[in-house]
C-alpha cells in the first residue's frame, strides 16, 4: 500500500478540490478512484507511470486530473454508451455507481486509451478569465483614445483573443457588449466601476501558444471540453459558446514559444495601442525563459511613442496565493506598473478596489 500511499493522497486531495469548486459528481468519482489504488488492480496499472512521485508533484502534474479528463473525454465520444448514459448532461445529475461500473469496465477493456490520454498534462482554456481581462482593455483604451492591436501569449485555444465578443455582466447595472452574444459571462464586481463607456475597435489579434489547441479538429475539441468537469454545465455551455465564435472568426493560435514570438511580432505601430496581454501563463515558463521574456517586454516598451503606446496586461496567480490573480497593467511611454485588482481564478469575481 505505501507505493501507492501519495496517489492516494492525491487522488483523495483533488476530490475534495473538486467539491470545494462546485462538482460534487467528480469529486465522488475520485474518492471511488482512490479506494481503488491497491496492487493488483487495472487502475493502479494505469497510474504506474507515475508511481514514485510525491503528493504535490502528482497534483502539479494533475495526473487525478487526467484520470478524470479521460473518463469524460470517453463519455462525450460516444464510445462507451453505458459510460455516456451514467453521465453528467445538461438534462441529469449523472448517475455516480453506474459512472464507476462503467469506468471499471473501460480501464479493464481499453487500458491503452486511458494510458495514450493520461500522458498528456491536462490543457485548458477559461473564457471567463475574460471578465478580469475587459476592465483592463478598456483601461488601455480610455488612456490612450486608440484602436488596439492584440497579441496574446500562452493562448491555449485563443478564445480570450475575443472578448471584445462577449457579453458581460458585472451586476449593480454594469454590463458590456453585445447582448445578443452566443457567450455571455458575469462575474461578482466590487470597487470603483471601470471605464465601461470607453469606445473599443480592435484592428487586429494575433496569439501564440507553445503547443495551441486546433478547435477545428474535432479529437482537440472534444479534449479541451473534457477538462471541464462533466456537471459544470454553465461552464461547459460557455466554452461551447466561445468555440462556436472562434469558428466563426477563424481565430488562430501560431504554435511557438512566447519568447521569440513576441520579440518578432509585438512590436508597436503607430496610430494604435499594442497590447501583450496573457493569464495564467507565466508561471508555465522556466526561469531563464521568464527573464527574456522580461527583457523583451521591456525592450518594446521603449519602443513605444505616444502615437504608437505599447501596452502589457496579464492577469497571473499572487506570488504567496495561487488561487488569487493580480490584474496588472503596465503601459508605455512611461512604463509604470499598477496593480489594476484582484481577480478569482476563473473570473467569477473582479476586486477593481
Ligand atoms: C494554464 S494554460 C492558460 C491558457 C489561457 N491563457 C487561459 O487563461 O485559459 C497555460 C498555457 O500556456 C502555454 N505555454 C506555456 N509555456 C509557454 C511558452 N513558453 N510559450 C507559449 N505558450 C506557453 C501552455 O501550452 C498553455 O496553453
Amino acid at each position: 500500500m505505501t507505493d501507492f500511499a501519495d496517489l492516494v493522497r492525491a487522488f483523495d486531495i483533488q476530490a475534495n478540490a473538486c467539491v470545494a469548486f462546485g462538482s460534487p459528481f467528480s469529486g465522488a468519482l475520485l474518492k471511488r478512484a482512490k479506494d481503488e489504488i491497491a496492487p493488483g488492480t487495472g487502475l493502479a496499472q494505469l497510474l504506474s507511470p507515475f508511481k514514485g512521485m510525491n503528493a504535490r508533484a502528482l497534483m502539479g502534474d494533475a495526473v487525478p486530473l487526467r484520470w478524470l479528463g479521460c473518463l469524460h473525454d470517453l463519455a462525450l465520444s460516444g464510445d462507451a454508451p453505458a459510460l455516456t448514459a451514467a453521465f453528467p448532461a445538461a438534462d441529469r445529475p449523472g448517475d455516480v455507481d453506474a459512472s464507476w461500473t462503467a469506468a471499471l469496465a473501460r480501464m479493464a477493456a481499453d487500458p491503452a486509451r486511458f494510458a495514450g490520454f493520461m500522458a498528456h498534462e491536462p490543457q485548458t482554456n477559461e473564457v471567463r478569465r475574460s471578465t478580469c481581462l475587459l476592465p483592463m482593455f478598456l483601461t488601455v483604451a480610455a488612456q490612450t483614445g486608440l484602436p488596439l492591436r492584440l497579441f496574446e501569449i500562452g493562448a491555449s485555444a485563443g478564445l480570450n483573443q475575443l472578448w471584445d465578443r462577449y457579453a458581460y455582466d458585472y451586476g449593480s447595472g454594469m454590463t458590456w457588449g453585445d447582448t445578443g452574444a452566443a457567450v455571455r459571462l458575469d462575474a461578482a464586481w466590487t470597487g470603483s466601476p471601470p471605464p465601461l463607456g470607453a469606445g473599443v475597435h480592435v484592428v487586429s489579434r494575433a496569439a501564440c501558444d507553445r503547443k495551441p489547441v486546433d478547435i477545428r479538429d474535432p479529437v482537440a475539441r472534444r479534449r479541451l471540453k473534457s477538462y471541464v468537469w462533466a456537471d459544470q454545465f454553465e461552464r461547459l455551455a460557455r466554452l461551447d459558446g466561445a468555440i462556436a465564435t472562434a469558428l466563426a472568426a477563424n481565430t488562430r493560435v501560431e504554435a511557438e514559444d512566447a519568447v521569440t514570438w513576441t520579440a518578432r511580432r509585438a512590436r508597436p505601430e503607430p496610430g494604435a495601442a499594442t497590447v501583450l496581454f496573457h493569464s495564467v501563463f507565466w508561471q508555465y515558463m522556466p526561469a531563464e525563459s521568464q527573464t527574456a521574456l522580461s527583457a523583451v517586454i521591456a525592450d518594446l516598451g521603449r519602443q513605444a511613442t505616444a502615437e504608437a503606446p505599447f501596452a502589457w496586461l496579464r492577469m497571473e496567480p499572487a506570488p504567496r496565493n495561487l488561487a488569487t490573480m493580480e490584474l496588472r497593467l503596465t503601459m508605455w511611454p512611461g512604463g509604470e506598473e499598477r496593480l489594476m485588482g484582484i481577480g478569482h481564478a476563473h473570473g467569477a469575481s473582479v476586486d477593481w478596489s
